[in-house]
């Protein structure tokens, strides 16, 4: 049985932070981070857009009545949960209101999470044919005013719907993982935001995807010469190239090294102008390249390379399916285009605005957020979605 991504579609929230301008504020050469990262600017959420909001916003773009009659799962990967107990996924369920019976759950391993929701999807499938499973990467990446992760930050989410048949791509029986209990990345329950040990974590990033493509290659008797594209887990989009010059051999031959370095920076464009988002980095990376990529046609092998702190990583490979094109938006810069620039004061307060609750637990927001989804009050200690009827 053929089984893989049906649709996918993406969500951020509508304000950005120019990179140049966060430079400055920092007193940092500009080209550091435009040339060093690779990153131009950063998506920023307010406090009305969370991991629910994102991604009930993310699925809604292709969602019809039919496949919300169809999905029987739906599962969230994501790092900046809302709630220790209950899964941000349910929540998003009732958004988008999607049948009682329904499993919904979170997962949680760093930015590895979109990638075993996926696997956990898949299996599903397997052993439910007719099932389809909404698979929500979503995330708010905070590292704070100053710290050395504040040019790697960023907000949106990707959703993907998982069948057999699916009209986008396949995904292919060829995966291999790696875990290696490291501390590169972490947030322990009591922080806001992340403990990162930077350098340390990208040199993992870089072992961890060389040695699970030799092992990859070795156990599936594959070399680069079977993948028109690499996708990368992006926290920065650099972190990519170096991934890519890491495992292209330097004697390969001309033509393939022009190929995947076309396609590498093709399948940038979108994480360049929204920043990390976690689970979410690798499938915007995806979606940049299928949606940019003047090149790929269906039965091509496009290698996906996932990295989550801690660690867990995965190869695995995806095949496109004809008529691939036509479940995909050519329209998306538009949005890029429409977003709100902020200054850094804005970004500041924006971005990292507290909410405040009363003696009750309650709370709510001054906002003229009018996206589809929002948060729109804490009552007794409970988050209240809205939706806006256009
Ligand atoms: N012009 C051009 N390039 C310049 C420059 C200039 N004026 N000044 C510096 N650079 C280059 C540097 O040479 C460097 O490039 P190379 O690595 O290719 O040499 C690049 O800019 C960055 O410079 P530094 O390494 O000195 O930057 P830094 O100390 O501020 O750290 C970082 C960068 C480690 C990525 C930091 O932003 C960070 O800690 N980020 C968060 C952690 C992270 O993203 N880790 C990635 C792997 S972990 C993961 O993948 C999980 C996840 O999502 C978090």
């Amino acid at each position: 049985m053929k089984i893989g991504i049906d649709k996918i579609g993406f969500a951020m929230p509508k304000y950005f932070l120019d990179i140049a301008d966060l430079a400055k504020a920092r007193n940092i050469n500009a080209n550091k981070y435009v040339k060093g990262l690779l990153q131009l600017e950063m998506s920023i959420a307010p406090i009305t857009q969370d991991i629910v909001t994102l991604g009930a916003t993310a699925a809604s773009e292709f969602l019809t009545e039919e496949d919300k009659k169809n999905i029987d799962m739906i599962i969230i990967g994501t790092e900046s949960g809302i709630d220790q107990s209950k899964s941000a996924s349910i929540f998003i369920h009732s958004l988008l209101g999607l049948s009682p019976f329904t499993r919904a759950i979170e997962v949680k391993e760093a930015c590895y999470g979109g990638t075993a929701a996926i696997a956990i999807a898949k299996n599903h499938v397997v052993s439910n044919p007719e099932a389809s499973v909404l698979v929500i990467t979503s995330d708010l990446a905070k590292y704070g005013i100053g710290a050395t992760g504040e040019s790697t930050q960023g907000a949106g989410s990707c959703a993907m719907l998982i069948k057999k048949d699916p009209s986008i791509l396949i995904l292919n029986d060829d995966n291999v993982y790696q875990t290696r209990d490291i501390m590169d990345f972490w947030r322990p329950n009591y922080s806001d935001f992340p403990h990162v040990d930077g350098h340390f974590s990208t040199k993992q990033y870089l072992d961890c995807l060389e040695t699970t493509w030799n092992e990859y290659s070795k156990k599936f008797n594959k070399s680069l010469d079977n993948f028109e594209a690499i996708c990368f887990h992006l926290p920065f989009p650099k972190i990519g190239l170096k991934g890519l010059n890491t495992i292209v051999p330097k004697q390969e031959n001309e033509n393939l090294k022009d190929k995947l370095n076309e396609n590498f920076h093709t399948s940038i464009i979108y994480n360049q102008k929204v920043g990390n988002i976690y689970t979410g980095s690798l499938y915007l990376n995806l979606l940049s390249l299928l949606e940019n990529s003047k090149s790929l046609s269906s039965g091509d092998n496009i290698l996906m390379y996932s990295y989550g702190s801690g660690a867990v990583c995965e190869i695995f490979s995806v095949t496109l399916v004809d008529g691939f094109e036509k479940r995909l938006r050519s329209d998306r810069m538009a949005d890029f285009d429409a977003r709100v620039k902020l200054s850094i004061e804005e970004y500041e307060k924006m971005f990292f605005e507290k909410i405040e609750l009363d003696e009750n637990g309650n709370s709510s927001f001054i906002s003229d957020d009018d996206s589809l989804f929002s948060l729109e009050k804490i009552e007794n200690h409970m988050r209240i979605y809205k939706k806006n009827n256009f």
